[in-house]
């Protein structure tokens, strides 16, 4: 067994401790808003926060995570201003790299609290949407941000 923070809780979890935490939150906690893309931390559909900090969960191992605090799209709360901006701008299309892109925009607000087009661009370039929402994504930063 290993403890797991996430999403405020502590969990112990019966996987090994090299398991990427994608899976750990899928398989075992059923937290299947964190979407598997490519496996490889190349696509951002597997995007948590870690401590604040965005990251793959694709590419981090459950003991690479430790006593650290994961942050899942079911941990973020449905009035925060990002997932109200999304809706509000209609950015899904299909959807499935949206919980990667709503943390992402999570991380980065916390880190920007004003981001300016190029600075979004920088920080989402590693999540990708083969929908290509992402003018409507840019215009959901700037809408959480004001
Ligand atoms: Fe993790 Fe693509 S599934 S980056």
């Amino acid at each position: 067994m290993t403890s797991l923070k996430v999403n405020g809780e502590t969990y112990q979890v019966a996987a090994t401790p090299d398991m990427p935490l994608l899976w750990v939150l899928r398989d075992h906690l059923k937290l299947t808003g964190t979407k598997f893309g490519c496996g490889e931390g190349l696509c951002g559909a597997c995007t948590v926060l870690i401590d604040g900090a965005a990251e793959r969960s694709c590419s981090i191992t459950l003991a690479e995570v430790g006593e650290r605090q994961v942050t899942t799209i079911e941990g973020i709360p449905a009035n925060h201003p990002v997932k109200q901006a999304w809706l509000a701008e209609e950015v899904s299309q299909c959807g499935y790299c949206q919980p990667g892109q709503v943390v992402a925009a999570v991380a980065l607000l916390k880190q920007n609290r004003l981001p300016s087009d190029e600075q979004i661009n920088q920080a989402m370039s590693g999540n990708l949407c083969r929908c290509g929402t992402y003018q409507r994504i840019r215009k959901a930063i700037h809408a959480a941000s004001s």
